[in-house]
Protein backbone atom coordinates (compact mmCIF):
# COMPACT_ATOMS: atom_id res chain seq x y z
CA UNK A 1 0.00 0.00 0.00
CA UNK A 2 1.49 3.00 -0.98
CA UNK A 3 1.89 5.82 2.14
CA UNK A 4 -0.86 8.05 2.72
CA UNK A 5 -0.19 11.65 2.18
CA UNK A 6 0.35 13.77 5.96
CA UNK A 7 -1.87 16.91 6.82
CA UNK A 8 -2.57 19.18 9.73
CA UNK A 9 -5.76 20.20 10.50
CA UNK A 10 -6.40 23.02 12.87
CA UNK A 11 -9.18 23.01 13.92
CA UNK A 12 -11.85 20.68 14.71
CA UNK A 13 -14.32 19.97 11.77
CA UNK A 14 -17.75 18.23 11.56
CA UNK A 15 -17.29 14.65 12.29
CA UNK A 16 -18.10 13.46 9.11
CA UNK A 17 -15.14 15.70 7.40
CA UNK A 18 -13.17 14.31 10.29
CA UNK A 19 -14.13 10.75 9.49
CA UNK A 20 -12.99 11.11 5.66
CA UNK A 21 -9.52 12.95 6.23
CA UNK A 22 -8.71 10.83 8.55
CA UNK A 23 -9.75 7.53 6.14
CA UNK A 24 -8.04 9.12 3.39
CA UNK A 25 -5.06 10.99 4.92
CA UNK A 26 -2.49 10.48 7.24
CA UNK A 27 -3.66 13.16 9.09
CA UNK A 28 -2.82 14.85 12.57
CA UNK A 29 -6.62 16.14 13.31
CA UNK A 30 -7.33 18.85 16.49
CA UNK A 31 -10.84 17.55 17.04
CA UNK A 32 -10.39 19.60 20.99
CA UNK A 33 -9.64 22.38 19.10
CA UNK A 34 -6.90 24.00 20.98
CA UNK A 35 -6.02 26.93 18.86
CA UNK A 36 -2.19 26.84 17.46
CA UNK A 37 0.08 29.93 17.71
CA UNK A 38 2.33 30.32 14.77
CA UNK A 39 5.11 28.83 16.30
CA UNK A 40 3.19 25.88 17.10
CA UNK A 41 1.77 25.85 13.59
CA UNK A 42 5.19 25.83 11.83
CA UNK A 43 6.48 23.06 14.27
CA UNK A 44 3.29 20.44 13.56
CA UNK A 45 3.47 21.44 10.28
CA UNK A 46 6.47 19.79 10.06
CA UNK A 47 6.97 16.84 7.30
CA UNK A 48 3.42 17.18 6.00
CA UNK A 49 1.80 17.65 2.60
CA UNK A 50 -1.20 20.02 3.45
CA UNK A 51 -2.79 22.17 5.68
CA UNK A 52 -6.52 22.60 6.52
CA UNK A 53 -6.55 25.76 8.51
CA UNK A 54 -9.77 28.39 9.36
CA UNK A 55 -9.56 32.33 9.45
CA UNK A 56 -7.88 31.88 13.14
CA UNK A 57 -4.67 30.80 11.82
CA UNK A 58 -2.52 34.02 10.69
CA UNK A 59 -0.47 32.84 7.36
CA UNK A 60 1.66 36.01 7.00
CA UNK A 61 4.59 36.65 5.45
CA UNK A 62 6.71 35.69 8.03
CA UNK A 63 4.79 32.33 8.50
CA UNK A 64 4.71 31.41 4.87
CA UNK A 65 8.54 31.85 4.47
CA UNK A 66 8.72 29.50 7.58
CA UNK A 67 6.64 26.99 6.22
CA UNK A 68 7.99 23.66 5.53
CA UNK A 69 9.09 22.82 1.64
CA UNK A 70 6.91 19.73 1.71
CA UNK A 71 3.58 21.54 2.54
CA UNK A 72 2.04 21.87 -1.54
CA UNK A 73 -1.51 23.10 -0.19
CA UNK A 74 -3.14 25.05 2.00
CA UNK A 75 -6.82 24.56 2.56
CA UNK A 76 -8.86 27.35 3.99
CA UNK A 77 -11.98 26.20 5.87
CA UNK A 78 -13.56 29.86 5.17
CA UNK A 79 -14.44 31.54 2.41
CA UNK A 80 -12.59 35.04 3.46
CA UNK A 81 -8.93 34.82 3.07
CA UNK A 82 -7.45 37.90 4.52
CA UNK A 83 -5.40 35.88 7.17
CA UNK A 84 -3.46 34.20 4.33
CA UNK A 85 -0.88 36.08 2.17
CA UNK A 86 -1.85 34.44 -1.10
CA UNK A 87 0.94 35.91 -2.49
CA UNK A 88 3.44 34.69 -0.23
CA UNK A 89 2.23 31.48 -0.44
CA UNK A 90 2.68 31.48 -4.38
CA UNK A 91 6.06 32.60 -4.00
CA UNK A 92 6.69 29.44 -1.98
CA UNK A 93 4.71 26.96 -4.50
CA UNK A 94 1.72 26.62 -2.27
CA UNK A 95 -1.74 26.24 -2.99
CA UNK A 96 -4.21 28.29 -1.49
CA UNK A 97 -7.67 27.24 -1.34
CA UNK A 98 -10.87 28.16 0.33
CA UNK A 99 -14.31 27.30 0.16
CA UNK A 100 -16.35 29.56 -1.97
CA UNK A 101 -20.02 29.19 -3.53
CA UNK A 102 -21.26 26.78 -0.69
CA UNK A 103 -21.80 29.32 2.37
CA UNK A 104 -23.35 31.84 -0.01
CA UNK A 105 -27.15 31.18 1.57
CA UNK A 106 -26.44 30.28 4.91
CA UNK A 107 -24.85 33.64 5.29
CA UNK A 108 -26.95 35.46 3.14
CA UNK A 109 -29.96 34.33 5.39
CA UNK A 110 -27.71 35.75 8.23
CA UNK A 111 -27.78 38.56 6.36
CA UNK A 112 -31.50 38.57 6.34
CA UNK A 113 -31.96 37.64 10.04
CA UNK A 114 -30.03 41.11 10.89
CA UNK A 115 -31.88 43.48 8.66
CA UNK A 116 -35.17 42.13 10.39
CA UNK A 117 -33.86 42.32 13.77
CA UNK A 118 -32.60 45.70 13.39
CA UNK A 119 -34.96 47.28 11.67
CA UNK A 120 -37.81 45.27 14.44
CA UNK A 121 -35.58 45.68 17.47
CA UNK A 122 -35.64 42.24 18.06
CA UNK A 123 -33.05 42.73 20.56
CA UNK A 124 -35.06 44.85 22.74
CA UNK A 125 -38.04 42.94 22.93
CA UNK A 126 -36.06 39.70 23.57
CA UNK A 127 -34.24 41.72 26.67
CA UNK A 128 -37.86 42.82 28.28
CA UNK A 129 -39.41 39.12 27.82
CA UNK A 130 -36.23 37.75 29.12
CA UNK A 131 -35.81 40.09 32.39
CA UNK A 132 -39.38 39.93 32.33
CA UNK A 133 -40.60 43.88 32.38
CA UNK A 134 -43.13 43.64 29.72
CA UNK A 135 -45.83 45.40 30.49
CA UNK A 136 -48.47 44.25 27.75
CA UNK A 137 -49.56 45.97 24.32
CA UNK A 138 -49.41 48.99 23.57
CA UNK A 139 -50.04 51.41 20.31
CA UNK A 140 -46.93 53.10 20.46
CA UNK A 141 -44.29 50.00 22.00
CA UNK A 142 -41.04 49.04 20.67
CA UNK A 143 -42.21 50.02 17.28
CA UNK A 144 -39.11 49.56 14.41
CA UNK A 145 -39.54 50.33 10.95
CA UNK A 146 -40.46 48.30 7.47
CA UNK A 147 -38.15 47.26 4.85
CA UNK A 148 -40.83 47.21 2.46
CA UNK A 149 -40.32 50.36 -0.27
CA UNK A 150 -36.80 51.49 1.76
CA UNK A 151 -33.68 51.32 -0.40
CA UNK A 152 -30.98 48.79 0.49
CA UNK A 153 -27.36 49.48 -0.02
CA UNK A 154 -25.58 45.89 -0.95
CA UNK A 155 -21.87 47.27 -0.43
CA UNK A 156 -19.74 44.29 -2.66
CA UNK A 157 -22.15 42.34 -4.81
CA UNK A 158 -19.89 39.14 -5.00
CA UNK A 159 -22.08 35.71 -4.29
CA UNK A 160 -23.03 36.66 -1.15
CA UNK A 161 -24.11 39.81 -1.69
CA UNK A 162 -25.99 39.11 -4.24
CA UNK A 163 -27.88 36.59 -2.73
CA UNK A 164 -28.86 38.97 0.16
CA UNK A 165 -29.99 41.15 -2.77
CA UNK A 166 -32.13 38.68 -4.12
CA UNK A 167 -33.85 37.62 -0.56
CA UNK A 168 -34.34 42.01 -0.17
CA UNK A 169 -36.46 42.29 -2.84
CA UNK A 170 -38.64 39.68 -2.04
CA UNK A 171 -39.26 41.44 1.19
CA UNK A 172 -40.46 44.79 -1.28
CA UNK A 173 -36.83 46.66 -0.83
CA UNK A 174 -35.54 48.80 -3.31
CA UNK A 175 -31.62 47.07 -3.85
CA UNK A 176 -28.54 50.24 -5.31
CA UNK A 177 -25.11 48.34 -4.59
CA UNK A 178 -21.71 49.78 -5.25
CA UNK A 179 -18.91 47.36 -6.70
CA UNK A 180 -15.77 47.34 -8.15
CA UNK A 181 -17.41 46.79 -11.62
CA UNK A 182 -20.91 46.69 -12.43
CA UNK A 183 -22.76 43.29 -12.53
CA UNK A 184 -23.94 42.29 -15.94
CA UNK A 185 -27.84 42.11 -16.75
CA UNK A 186 -28.84 38.83 -15.62
CA UNK A 187 -27.49 39.15 -12.04
CA UNK A 188 -28.41 42.76 -11.71
CA UNK A 189 -31.69 41.11 -12.36
CA UNK A 190 -31.21 38.65 -10.00
CA UNK A 191 -29.81 40.68 -7.22
CA UNK A 192 -33.14 42.58 -7.24
CA UNK A 193 -32.82 44.43 -10.31
CA UNK A 194 -30.27 46.38 -8.45
CA UNK A 195 -28.83 49.63 -9.61
CA UNK A 196 -25.39 50.00 -9.88
CA UNK A 197 -23.54 53.36 -8.28
CA UNK A 198 -19.72 53.44 -9.39
CA UNK A 199 -19.69 56.24 -7.01
CA UNK A 200 -19.21 55.52 -3.35
CA UNK A 201 -20.90 59.46 -1.91
CA UNK A 202 -23.59 58.77 -4.62
CA UNK A 203 -24.41 55.13 -3.37
CA UNK A 204 -23.92 55.88 0.48
CA UNK A 205 -26.72 58.44 -0.07
CA UNK A 206 -29.46 56.44 -1.25
CA UNK A 207 -29.12 53.66 1.73
CA UNK A 208 -31.93 53.72 4.59
CA UNK A 209 -30.23 50.29 4.98
CA UNK A 210 -26.38 49.45 4.14
CA UNK A 211 -25.58 45.97 4.28
CA UNK A 212 -21.76 44.80 4.02
CA UNK A 213 -20.42 41.90 2.31
CA UNK A 214 -16.86 43.54 1.07
CA UNK A 215 -13.79 41.64 2.05
CA UNK A 216 -11.49 43.13 3.96
CA UNK A 217 -8.65 44.76 2.47
CA UNK A 218 -6.22 47.54 2.86
CA UNK A 219 -8.78 49.41 0.86
CA UNK A 220 -12.14 48.28 2.31
CA UNK A 221 -10.24 48.81 6.17
CA UNK A 222 -12.74 51.11 8.25
CA UNK A 223 -14.92 51.56 5.09
CA UNK A 224 -17.34 53.27 7.34
CA UNK A 225 -16.19 55.85 9.42
CA UNK A 226 -17.57 58.69 10.68
CA UNK A 227 -17.18 60.60 7.33
CA UNK A 228 -19.26 58.05 5.40
CA UNK A 229 -21.71 57.33 7.84
CA UNK A 230 -22.27 60.95 7.53
CA UNK A 231 -23.22 60.64 3.68
CA UNK A 232 -26.14 58.47 4.43
CA UNK A 233 -29.46 59.28 5.81
CA UNK A 234 -30.25 60.13 8.68
CA UNK A 235 -31.52 57.08 10.80
CA UNK A 236 -29.88 54.69 8.74
CA UNK A 237 -29.57 51.02 9.32
CA UNK A 238 -26.37 49.31 8.82
CA UNK A 239 -25.40 45.12 8.32
CA UNK A 240 -22.60 43.97 8.14
CA UNK A 241 -22.10 39.74 7.67
CA UNK A 242 -18.52 40.26 5.99
CA UNK A 243 -15.52 41.61 8.34
CA UNK A 244 -15.63 43.56 11.65
CA UNK A 245 -12.67 45.50 9.87
CA UNK A 246 -14.63 46.93 7.30
CA UNK A 247 -16.32 48.94 10.11
CA UNK A 248 -14.85 51.80 11.67
CA UNK A 249 -16.60 50.80 15.48
CA UNK A 250 -15.86 54.09 17.22
CA UNK A 251 -17.59 55.87 14.78
CA UNK A 252 -20.47 53.68 14.32
CA UNK A 253 -20.94 53.19 17.95
CA UNK A 254 -20.95 57.00 18.44
CA UNK A 255 -23.32 57.52 15.34
CA UNK A 256 -25.76 54.78 17.42
CA UNK A 257 -26.22 56.81 20.12
CA UNK A 258 -26.41 60.03 18.86
CA UNK A 259 -29.26 58.68 16.57
CA UNK A 260 -27.63 59.37 13.44
CA UNK A 261 -27.70 55.80 12.86
CA UNK A 262 -30.89 54.25 14.26
CA UNK A 263 -29.95 50.56 14.64
CA UNK A 264 -27.03 48.06 13.22
CA UNK A 265 -27.10 44.54 13.02
CA UNK A 266 -23.85 42.58 13.39
CA UNK A 267 -22.51 39.58 12.58
CA UNK A 268 -18.74 40.11 12.85
CA UNK A 269 -16.83 42.46 14.84
CA UNK A 270 -12.95 43.75 14.74
CA UNK A 271 -11.06 41.76 17.24
CA UNK A 272 -13.45 38.77 17.63
CA UNK A 273 -13.96 37.39 19.70
CA UNK A 274 -12.70 40.24 22.00
CA UNK A 275 -15.27 43.26 20.54
CA UNK A 276 -15.51 46.82 21.26
CA UNK A 277 -17.49 47.16 24.89
CA UNK A 278 -19.23 50.10 23.52
CA UNK A 279 -22.00 47.70 21.70
CA UNK A 280 -22.47 45.96 24.58
CA UNK A 281 -24.05 48.88 26.18
CA UNK A 282 -26.14 50.19 23.10
CA UNK A 283 -29.66 48.88 22.93
CA UNK A 284 -30.05 49.32 19.18
CA UNK A 285 -27.40 46.82 18.57
CA UNK A 286 -28.60 43.21 17.31
CA UNK A 287 -25.83 40.86 17.57
CA UNK A 288 -24.73 37.31 16.16
CA UNK A 289 -21.53 35.67 17.44
CA UNK A 290 -20.19 35.45 13.66
CA UNK A 291 -22.61 32.32 12.79
CA UNK A 292 -22.95 33.24 9.24
CA UNK A 293 -22.12 29.84 8.01
CA UNK A 294 -23.36 28.18 10.83
CA UNK A 295 -25.17 25.26 9.93
CA UNK A 296 -25.16 21.75 9.45
CA UNK A 297 -25.50 21.14 6.01
CA UNK A 298 -22.79 24.54 5.27
CA UNK A 299 -20.15 24.00 8.10
CA UNK A 300 -19.91 19.87 6.37
CA UNK A 301 -20.32 21.42 2.86
CA UNK A 302 -17.06 23.54 3.77
CA UNK A 303 -14.97 21.16 4.91
CA UNK A 304 -15.91 18.45 1.98
CA UNK A 305 -15.08 21.35 -0.42
CA UNK A 306 -11.67 21.88 1.31
CA UNK A 307 -11.21 17.87 1.43
CA UNK A 308 -11.81 17.79 -2.11
CA UNK A 309 -9.19 20.09 -2.90
CA UNK A 310 -6.64 18.30 -0.69
CA UNK A 311 -7.49 15.28 -2.81
CA UNK A 312 -7.00 17.16 -6.15
CA UNK A 313 -3.82 18.68 -5.64
CA UNK A 314 -2.37 15.97 -3.43
CA UNK A 315 -3.45 13.59 -6.96
CA UNK A 316 -1.05 16.52 -9.17
CA UNK A 317 -4.40 17.36 -10.22
CA UNK A 318 -5.73 21.67 -10.57
CA UNK A 319 -7.25 22.73 -7.17
CA UNK A 320 -11.18 22.91 -7.36
CA UNK A 321 -11.68 26.36 -5.88
CA UNK A 322 -7.93 28.02 -5.76
CA UNK A 323 -6.75 31.52 -4.60
CA UNK A 324 -3.66 31.11 -6.34
C1 LIG B 1 -16.21 30.84 8.73
C2 LIG B 1 -16.40 33.01 7.42
O1 LIG B 1 -17.03 30.04 9.49
O2 LIG B 1 -16.08 31.67 5.52
C3 LIG B 1 -15.81 32.71 6.08
O3 LIG B 1 -15.06 33.56 5.57
O4 LIG B 1 -16.36 34.09 7.85
C4 LIG B 1 -17.08 31.95 8.22
O5 LIG B 1 -18.07 31.41 7.41
C5 LIG B 1 -15.05 31.23 9.54
O6 LIG B 1 -14.29 32.21 8.98
C6 LIG B 1 -14.22 29.96 9.83
O7 LIG B 1 -13.00 29.90 9.17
Amino acid sequence: MPEKFRILVTRRLPVDVAARLDQDYDAVLNQDDNLYSSEALLEAASGKDALVVSSSDKLNADVLAAMPDTVRIIATVSVGYEHIDVEAATAHDIVVTNTPDVLTEATSDVGMLLLLAAARRAHEGQALIRENKWQGFAMDYNLGVDLMNKRLGVLGMGRIGRALAHRAAAFGMEIHYHNRSQLTPDLEAYAGNAVYHSDVDDFLSVCDFLSIHSPLTSETNKFLNAEHINLMPDGAIIVNTSRGGVVDDEALIAALKSGKLRAAGLDVFDGEPNINPGYLELPNVFMLPHIGSGTVETRNAMGFCAADNLDAVLAGKPALTPLT
